[in-house]
């Protein structure tokens, strides 16, 4: 698991170092909305660019060693509203909902786990017995605890989390007897004398109400193109940048001639009215996705599913998230959203979590998207795919070369969908701002060193790997005077054209070291007199440890200094 982080401090770390924001703090911020800082906004453009460049422009050769062929698109965050009826989101993008009956708060009926008390095993039993009116989900969470030494009475409550782990956990038996009993016990007696007969589930915020019967809630955000804002102008920002992909598969066919196999990459906003943002920027409601739709024939599909899962387990481990950290988990049958035929989920072991949890989903989608379009649209030609190599070749020893005629002489479906079919789908989806949070996490260390007297000082370390860091090197001259700053300043003026640097030439050395590494830029180059001299340069590695136990510092060319950042971006 990433070290654990009192995300509270971590969180105050970000807003100080100009990481993450809450956005519009100064009227109090908006539940699930963030702003990246000037060190944010490079770091999340890194990973995006690091994405980009490693799965669009250069992708690793495919299962059987062949070329790749990627491109990209980026298409508006609003579109015909037709396109989230076809994909299923009017319908079904919904959170089962409960809502409390006293204090009106909102919860995911599935985060609302039912812990029962007894004070003997009869009653353990009884409690169960009582959990017949709830829905089977519950009926399988509720956790009987018997107290037998603390004599409590039986009562069910309701509390929010994640899993029933956690669950139980965070509301272990003294903290709740606590809660329940010592703080306010009329409460407890209160919702289960006017809970439904049925089954008891006390509000777990305010305790006095009930929640009510799950019911959906659309996670889509709303608004209406045009000046009358009538139904008929409604519209959608995205919930996900897929769609848009899906819907422009014709055009990028016809204006790029690709055959399959083939992907479409986009990075672009998403936006859920998320019933419960929370763990920072881990659920917010307006988010970026990376997303690719990678389209292959139907009888290839799992060996391409199986070469995007490993894939992308792969590219976070080469940006320096541990790979035992990255957990793969195959979704159960249950738990598939309705278009997949098979999910992994890469779940990530965030340190605010006991668990793992989702940084990407890789879905096979088999041909639902298409075909949903196809049927939406009525423009089934335009959504499948003609394997003219195919019928080029196959059609030399039949009686005609035209498919069209061919179609004439009445083949079956199967014989035809040998040369016309509906593509499969691989949809490899990240967040950009669950892989900036992880990257953050991992990043950050605490450790103390000595300051000049010789007390341990707190310090904190981002070791970022120097593809995602903010700054790649810091350019400090050793003193303001004989001809250093000059020569630092060509140096950094040199650098800037290739790389996001950093010029420093306030305060002592080892300060400036320490403000670099708070910030996780991996190299420091400072111009001293040798430089002056004999134009070498120190550069410190903040990762890598001399034999004096600090980061290592050697002296190289001032002309080779662009060749060793180089060499650290493109190493991984
Ligand atoms: N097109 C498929 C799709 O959107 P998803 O699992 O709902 O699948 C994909 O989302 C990824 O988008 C997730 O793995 C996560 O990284 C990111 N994501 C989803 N909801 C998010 C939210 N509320 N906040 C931040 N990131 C989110």
């Amino acid at each position: 698991m990433a070290a654990k982080i009192d995300m509270a401090k971590f969180a105050k770390f970000c807003k100080e170092t100009g990481f993450i924001f809450q956005s519009s703090e100064i009227y109090g911020g908006l539940n699930g909305f963030w702003d990246y800082g000037p060190l944010g906004v490079e770091l999340k453009k890194n990973i995006k660019d690091a994405w980009w460049q490693d799965m669009v422009r250069n992708p690793p050769p495919g299962p059987d060693g062949q070329e790749i062929r990627m491109v990209g698109l980026d298409c508006s965050i609003i579109m015909n509203p037709a396109v989230w009826v076809a994909s299923g989101h009017v319908g079904g993008f919904a959170d089962p909902m409960v809502n409390c009956n006293k204090c009106r708060k909102l919860f995911r009926a599935d985060k609302v786990w039912l812990i029962g008390f007894a004070d003997n095993r009869t009653e353990a039993a009884k409690l169960l017995e009582l959990s017949k009116g709830a829905t089977e989900s519950e009926v399988e969470t509720l956790t009987p605890y018997i107290a037998q030494q603390v004599m409590v009475p039986k009562l069910v409550i309701a509390v929010e989390a994640d899993s029933k782990e956690d669950a139980e956990r965070e509301y272990e038996l003294p903290k709740v007897l606590r809660k329940a009993f010592t703080n306010e016990p009329t409460k407890f007696v209160h919702a289960l004398n006017t809970a439904p007969p049925t089954f008891k589930r006390a509000c777990p915020a305010c305790d006095l109400g009930i929640l009510d019967e799950p019911r959906a809630f659309n996670l889509m955000f709303e608004s209406h193109a045009g000046a009358i804002q009538s139904d008929e102008n409604k519209v959608y920002l995205r919930p996900e940048t897929a769609q848009g992909i899906f819907v422009n598969y014709r055009n990028v066919l016809n204006s790029t001639r690709l055959k399959l196999p083939f992907g479409i990459a986009q990075i672009g906003k998403a936006f859920r009215n998320e019933i419960n943002p929370r763990n920072y920027i881990f659920r917010s409601r307006e988010f970026e996705q990376m997303e690719i739709e990678f389209f292959c024939r139907p009888s290839e599909s799992m060996k391409w599913y199986e070469y995007w899962r490993d894939l992308r387990k792969k590219w976070y481990s080469t940006l320096s998230i541990q790979s035992s950290n990255l957990v793969p988990r195959e979704q159960g049958k249950e738990e598939l959203a309705h278009y997949s035929i098979g999910t992994t989920d890469i779940e990530y072991m965030f340190p605010f979590s006991e668990e793992p949890q989702e940084l990407e989903g890789v879905a096979h989608r088999g041909s639902y998207d298409l075909e949903a379009h196809a049927a939406k649209s009525g423009k089934h030609d335009d959504l499948s795919y003609f394997d003219e190599e195919l019928w080029n070749n196959d059609s030399q020893t039949m009686s005609t070369r035209s498919f069209k005629e061919w179609l004439k002489s009445n083949p079956t479906a199967e014989q035809i969908a040998k040369y016309k079919f509906t593509p499969h789908v691989i949809e490899p989806s990240a967040g950009a701002d669950r892989f900036a949070l992880a990257v953050l996490c991992e990043a950050y260390h605490e450790d103390k060193i000595a300051d000049a007297k010789g007390n341990l000082d707190e310090r904190i370390v981002m070791r970022f790997h120097p593809r995602l860091a903010p700054f790649k090197a810091a350019i400090f001259p050793l003193v303001n005077k004989d001809g250093m700053p000059e020569k630092a300043m060509k140096l950094y003026r040199e650098l800037k054209a290739h790389f996001n640097v950093f010029y420093d030439d306030k305060g002592a050395v080892g300060r400036r070291y320490r403000r670099q590494d708070e910030i996780g830029t991996p190299f420091c180059i400072t111009i001293d007199g040798e430089t002056m001299a004999k134009d070498i340069v120190t550069i410190r590695e903040r990762d890598t440890i001399g034999p004096d136990g600090k980061p290592l510092q050697r002296s190289i060319p001032i002309g080779e200094v662009k060749n060793e950042i180089w060499k650290a971006l493109t190493t991984s």
